[in-house]
This record gives C-alpha cells, sequence and structure tokens, in this order.
C-alpha cells in the first residue's frame, strides 16, 4: 500500500490568466503578410483576439502540470461494469500510423482497401465469437448499438406488417440502463421485469409479460452483479414462441469470451463493446468508442449502411440495401478503434482470448475472498449462493449503518492510496451503498492484494477514526467537490469571455 503517495498539486492559474504581453512561442515566417486579404473586409478582425502570450516552455510546463495533476495516479484501476482494461501501446502505435491517422473517410473505396481489409476480418472474428451472420461497427458506443438494434427492431416488425401492434420491449431490472431507454427512444413501451430471489428475473415474470405485443426482448447476462441467468435459452423461446426478437447485451462478455456465443443460446443478435472488453480506450456515449452490433441473416437487411463487403478479392462499400434502417452514425464509425480490438484479438488469438476469460473469472474469486473478510463489506444478496463469474457487486450498507461511512466516502479516500474508485452501481441503486469492482485478466495478485489492503485499511479507519475517511481526498489536487455548484446556471460559463464577464478575474 502506498502510503507517502500525495498527487501533485501546482496550483496553477488557467492557461487564460498566464503569459506577458508581447511573449511568443515560434514566429512564422509569412505570419505577418497580407494573406488575410482574401477574407472579406467586413469579417476580418478589427482587434487581434485576446490570447495568453507564452513562450513554448511556458506552454509545455503548463500542461504538462495540468497532465500531472489529473492523470499522474494511474494506479491500480478494478473500474467493473462493461470490463475496462489496460490498452496496449502497440495498438495506439498502430493507429498513429499514417495509413490510418491519415486516412479520410470520403476516399475512394479502392483507395481504402487495406482498412477495410481490416474491418471484414475483424467482422468475421465475431462471427466466430457470437455464431452472428454478420457485424457492423457504426455504433459509437454500447448504448448506441442498443438502439441500432431497437430500430433494426422496429424495421423488421414494420417489414411484417406487425409495427403497429408489436409496441413493447422487455428487459431486466439489472440490465443496463440503455436497452430500456433506447428501446422508448425507438418509440416502443418499455417492460421491465423485477429480480427473482434467485438474483434474475424469475421465468414465470417473462411468461406473464410476453404476448404478440412484444417486439424484442434485451437483456444482459451475466448482468452487473456477476450472475448468469442459466435460464436463458427458454427466456429466448418463449420470445421467439411470440414472433418477438432477442437482443444480447454482451458488455459483460469478458468472463465468458469463447465459452459460450450468443446465437447458440438462441438470440437473434448482440453487441460487443470495443472500447472496453477488446483492448480499446473506454469511452461510451458516443465518443471515440464502438458497440459492435451483430445480427443473424434476417435481420441482416435491416443494418445500417455501407457494410463492407468482399466481391471478387476486392472489398466495397454496399449502400444498396433498401430496407436498412439508414444511418446511426457517420461513414463506418470510429475505424481506429476497430484496429486497435482486430489488433487484440490477433494478438491474443482464440485461445488467449478464452484463457482471458478464465483468469478474470479467476481474479474475481480471489478478490471476493478476501473482501468477504472485511469488516462491513458484504457481496449484494448474500443470500444468493451462486458463483459470481467476472464481477461481483458489493455492498457496504452494513458499514454505513455502524459508521456513518457511506460507499462513496470509501472512493475518495481510495484515492488518497493512489487508486481509482471504482464503478459503484447505475441508478436506481438496487443495492444500496454498492461498489462494483471488476479485477479483469491483467491485474497481477500483488495488484489485486494492494486494491484489497487499501479496502481493508479503509475499513479499518471508518470503524476507529470515521471522520478521515468521510473528510477524504487529503492527498489530492482537489478535495470534495461542491457537486451543489454545478447545479447553479448563474455560475455556468462556456467560454473563457463569458467567464469574465460573470466573475471578472479569478486572480485579479
Ligand atoms: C451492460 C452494459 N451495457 C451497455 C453499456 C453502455 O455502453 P456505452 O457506455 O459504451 O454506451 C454499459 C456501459 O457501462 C454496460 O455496462
Amino acid at each position: 500500500m502506498r502510503e507517502g503517495y500525495h498527487a501533485a498539486r501546482w496550483d496553477e492559474p488557467v492557461v487564460c490568466e498566464l503569459g506577458t504581453p508581447g511573449r511568443r512561442g515560434v514566429r512564422f515566417a509569412g505570419a505577418d503578410s497580407d494573406a488575410g486579404r482574401h477574407v472579406p473586409p467586413g469579417m476580418r478582425r478589427q482587434a487581434p483576439p485576446a490570447l495568453p502570450e507564452l513562450s513554448e516552455h511556458d506552454v509545455l510546463r503548463h500542461y504538462l502540470h495540468l497532465a500531472q495533476e489529473t492523470l499522474g495516479m494511474l494506479g491500480v484501476s478494478l473500474f467493473g461494469t462493461c470490463t475496462v482494461k489496460y490498452n496496449p501501446r502497440l495498438s495506439e502505435q498502430l493507429v498513429a500510423r499514417p495509413e490510418i491517422a491519415e486516412l479520410h473517410p470520403a476516399q475512394d473505396p479502392e483507395t481504402l482497401q487495406g482498412v477495410l481489409e481490416i474491418v471484414h476480418r475483424f467482422d468475421l472474428i465475431l462471427r466466430e465469437l457470437s455464431g452472428m451472420d454478420r457485424f457492423v461497427f457504426q455504433a459509437g458506443g454500447g448504448a448506441s448499438a442498443a438502439y441500432t438494434h431497437a430500430c433494426v427492431a422496429r424495421a423488421y416488425h414494420d417489414a411484417r406488417g406487425e409495427l403497429g401492434r408489436r409496441r413493447e420491449v422487455i428487459t431486466t431490472i439489472q440490465s443496463h440502463p440503455c436497452n430500456a431507454a433506447t428501446a422508448a427512444a425507438a418509440g416502443f413501451d418499455v417492460v421491465t421485469l423485477p429480480l427473482g430471489p434467485n438474483g434474475y428475473p424469475e421465468l414465470a415474470a417473462l411468461r406473464a409479460v410476453v404476448s404478440d405485443r412484444t417486439a424484442s426482448l434485451m437483456v444482459g447476462n451475466p448482468d452487473d452483479m456477476g450472475i448468469y441467468n442459466p435460464e436463458i435459452r427458454e427466456w429466448v423461446r418463449l420470445v421467439h414462441d411470440v414472433g418477438g426478437l432477442a437482443f444480447y447485451d454482451h458488455a459483460n462478455f469478458n468472463g465468458v469470451m469463447g465459452r459460450l456465443r450468443a446465437r447458440e443460446l438462441g438470440f437473434d443478435a448482440c453487441m460487443y463493446m470495443l472500447h472496453k472488453t477488446f483492448g480499446g480506450p473506454k469511452s461510451g456515449g458516443g465518443g471515440p468508442a464502438v458497440g459492435a452490433y451483430g445480427c443473424t441473416d434476417a435481420l441482416a437487411p435491416f443494418l445500417p449502411v455501407p457494410l463492407v463487403a468482399e466481391v471478387d478479392g476486392a472489398y466495397v462499400l454496399d449502400s444498396d440495401r433498401p430496407q436498412s434502417i439508414g444511418k446511426i452514425r457517420e461513414y463506418l464509425g470510429n475505424i481506429p478503434v476497430v484496429v486497435r480490438a482486430y489488433a487484440w484479438a490477433r494478438g491474443m488469438g482464440a485461445d488467449g482470448i478464452r484463457e482471458a476469460a478464465d483468469l478474470s473469472v479467476l481474479a474475481n474469486n480471489y478478490l471476493t475472498s478476501r473482501l468477504e473478510a472485511i469488516r462491513g463489506v458484504e457481496t449484494s444478496h448474500p443470500h444468493i449462493d451462486v458463483p459470481r463469474l467476472e464481477m461481483t457487486r458489493w455492498s457496504f450498507e452494513r458499514m454505513h449503518a455502524e459508521t456513518g461511512v457511506g460507499v462513496t466516502d470509501v472512493a475518495n479516500r481510495m484515492a488518497d492510496f493512489g487508486i481509482d474508485g471504482p464503478w459503484l452501481s447505475h441508478h436506481p441503486w438496487l443495492v444500496p451503498e454498492p461498489m462494483t469492482p471488476e479485477a479483469g485478466e491483467l491485474w497481477s495478485r500483488e495488484d489485486l492484494d494492494e486494491w484489497c489492503d487499501v479496502i481493508q485499511r479503509i475499513s479499518d479507519e471508518a470503524y476507529s477514526d470515521p471522520e478521515i475517511v468521510r473528510s477524504a481526498p487529503h492527498r489530492q489536487v482537489v478535495r470534495q467537490v461542491d457537486h451543489a455548484a454545478g447545479e447553479d446556471p448563474a455560475g455556468w460559463a462556456t467560454t473563457w469571455r463569458a467567464y469574465r464577464r460573470k466573475h471578472g478575474s479569478v486572480r485579479a
């Protein structure tokens, strides 16, 4: 455990308040020329912009300080639900190469043959892992892939003349909220099933709601508690029996990679997160991310366009698909993320991917054996006696009740030891004071021990000196953030000029 850790603190003014009039970094020859004559007079600046005047070294030092303050920790990060993993430097180097970085998606496909081949080959890899017939990489994240499914389901039922009747999408309370949200955004009514005594909704609950109004099931399995619904085949069968579709949110694929295939469980479609499970940098909500959406041939006509197809040894963009839902995102999506994922999958190989799944479950079991022994920390639903897969949701409810220290205090205090606070839970919190660490396949036993030692230490503090936890963090640049301030529009400003108008100069 790193007792001596302290984040760098530079007490640095914002860049707009740095500088000295007349100071310059680089002077470009010709910069003072009359090139501006091409700009119509009415559009020319009358006065230079109020930019900070800095030397190159000033700029470098300022941003290095900010980076040290914000990125300096890089501790053990067990950020759970959806598997945030290390991003191999090799993949970063690959996507920085001009062959990828300088491509423009509007180039003639003849000049994009290499990257289209990567897209096609990666599609084949995901077909192998899932059993699906076709993948697209246009969606900008997991939620965006779920939305793709909701649109595909809508188009599919519409083409069969059943959309007027099929108004309902069924999901479960432990599935990621994007399943319910994207179904609603696509115009469906959402039916959410509650948890049963075994940690997943009961089959009887599903039986009670499936009908000829069912458009699709949209569920994750295992859920974020790490509990696998063993009746999932039966779920899919029940939905198919009434003519509905079944979509597998495979964000929690990590613990079952190479061990089960969505198609063999009966699903019609599934999604994987390339920015998480497949080694790309984590970011969601449409950021530089990719939700890979795969489906059976029956749904393929409705996929967003263009599809990459191989014709006589060349790769073409196929947009001539009259039943397509159109576009979910521009062009082919975030291609550099697909390249990273392809590099990851090829580097791991089929055996490596399967082994990673097993290791991630083993690591979670190890984490469980250590955390169970810590005072005030309990698994969610402790009465459920099934092995969890790659993740377990924990509850700090007992600690909260006995000491007043809640799970957010614990996460804040973790930062004092150079450890990232993990994901707690999506809202609503079904489990009180929840925490969801995910050990994954990459951390060493020493790393996991360090993480657990920190939780042990915080538990000891909570029961002996709770104030030290409640007032944490103590060794970070910023102490506790006043969230209320962010709620007040009077304090908001989207530009420096607007900020100065509202608040004057910070330093003055
Ligand atoms: C199970 C599950 N599904 C979907 C998503 C949504 O993914 P994204 O954040 O990439 O939109 C997440 C993200 O946390 C998730 O955990």
